[in-house]
């Protein structure tokens, strides 16, 4: 059973380049994933973030003012704090300080499935704790690593683990990396079959919540193999922040034969914890080396825009850049646009729910990954059958005839397609 909200207070700076309005929203709405309940909104204009306090002197006396009046015990920052900023504003607020990324790591632990994306939350949270051990947020989060986690509304229930010593810490970080790169040698050699198998990768990316499992399920359910029927092959999706944190890979068959492996991965939110960013980096190594990236939008976001940037921050971050990308404007269902419509080279507007947005994605896709591939000739002589059937079971055959010697087949090939098969080109 859900546990009553528990009332926060949200608070940002100010400063030159941030857009606090949209920063504040997104805050708030990863304070709700989490069970919290923003109830009031502080902010200040400051070049920089005070250093001992985030706010200055008389910002913080107001704060603490209103914890008093409003009965809240606890404050979130929007950015990152330094140990000594949380420690001194708990000191003079008399709340607990949660800082954006003690946030987003705490949904992050709420949602992790698999074994690798648990334990690459457990040690971005380690990583994150390990200077902090002398906050309250540090109580929360050691409660939360040992036993599963409660949120930050159960506070005070294991309060004599506070004196978890450095040493534990470093040791679980050290047996943690290890247990990681075991599973990861596997993932790895999965990852190069996929490569050897010459199939085009495609993508999905972009901001949590914009519908990349929605649409992954859509395109699995009519292409995939095994289809609708076998809801094993389905992505979690749900209207909540990172509801996805794994990557999933499945293989697409199109009705005219032609193949491509589609990937989902988490979702990305404004200043993602770069502990975060680095656990996660070889989880997201399928977007870096995918032949084609889908931008997912949620284009009835009033903020998409902000949303769109996010992203490519964090691509970049991830070494993911210059990658070919098509932007998928989705949801267009909730707003006035015409969709499907194709807007440009590198940009259409959907709505995952709708066939005809589907299949005109897909022809987008198509025109991308399989642009290398030419019409070409082929003669196989009767006693190469295995050529034949292994052409066959890949493509549909544009024109099929008959000589003495052998079969005459015009197809489409790829141009690593074209080289195995040089052979029989005529
Ligand atoms: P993360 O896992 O957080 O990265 O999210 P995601 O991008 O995978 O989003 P997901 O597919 O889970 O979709 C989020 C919510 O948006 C779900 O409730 C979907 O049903 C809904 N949704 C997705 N696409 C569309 C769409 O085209 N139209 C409408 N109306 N709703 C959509």
């Amino acid at each position: 059973m859900q546990e009553t909200p528990r009332k926060v207070f949200l608070v940002g700076l100010t400063t030159s380049q941030a857009n606090l309005t949209y920063e504040l929203e997104e805050l708030g709405n990863l304070a709700r994933a989490n069970n919290l309940d923003p109830v009031e909104t502080f902010t200040q204009k400051l070049e920089r973030p005070n250093p001992a306090t985030y706010f200055g002197k008389g910002k913080v006396e107001e704060i603490s003012a209103a914890v008093t009046t409003y009965d809240v015990d606890m404050i979130v920052a929007n950015d990152e704090l330094t140990p000594s900023q949380i420690r001194n504003l708990e000191k003079a607020t008399n709340a607990t300080v949660v800082d954006r990324t003690g946030l987003i790591l705490d949904i992050f632990a709420q949602r992790a499935q698999t074994k690798v994306a648990q334990l690459q939350v457990q040690l971005a949270r380690l990583q994150y704790q390990l200077p902090r051990l002398r906050t309250s947020m540090s109580i929360t989060l050691d409660q939360q690593t040992g036993a599963g986690g409660g949120g930050f509304t159960s506070r005070g229930a294991g309060e004599t683990k506070l004196e978890q010593s450095r040493r534990r810490i470093t040791a679980q970080m050290v047996h943690i990396r290890q247990e990681l790169a075991d599973l990861e040698k596997g993932e790895t050699t999965r990852s190069a079959q996929r490569q050897n198998n010459d199939l085009p990768n495609v993508a999905l990316v972009g901001y949590t919540n914009a519908g990349k499992s929605t649409l992954m399920n859509r395109l699995l359910a009519r292409f995939g193999i095994g289809a609708s029927n076998d809801d094993s092959k389905q992505v979690f999706e749900k209207d909540m922040l990172f509801a996805t944190l794994n990557t999933t890979v499945r293989q697409l068959t199109l009705p005219d034969k032609k193949q491509f492996l589609l990937s989902d991965t988490v979702g990305f939110v404004s200043k993602l914890p770069h502990s975060l960013v680095a656990a996660f980096k070889s989880t997201l190594q399928e977007a870096a080396s995918a032949d084609l990236l889908l931008h997912v939008v949620d284009v009835s976001d009033p903020h998409y825009q902000d949303m769109m940037t996010t992203t490519n921050k964090t691509l970049q971050e991830i070494g993911v850049s210059g990658r070919p990308t098509i932007t998928v404007y989705n949801k267009a269902d909730r707003t006035e646009l015409v969709f499907p419509e194709v807007t440009g080279e590198n940009a259409i507007t959907i709505s995952a729910l709708d066939i005809a947005s589907q299949d005109a994605l897909i022809d987008l896709i198509k025109q991308h990954v399989f642009k290398d591939v030419a019409v070409v000739n082929l003669h196989i002589p009767f006693d190469k059958g295995n050529i034949q059937a292994q052409l066959a079971a890949k493509h549909t055959f544009l024109q099929e005839d008959y000589d003495d010697t052998g079969t005459l087949i015009t197809v489409e090939l790829s141009t690593n397609e074209r080289e195995t098969f040089k052979d029989y080109i005529v």
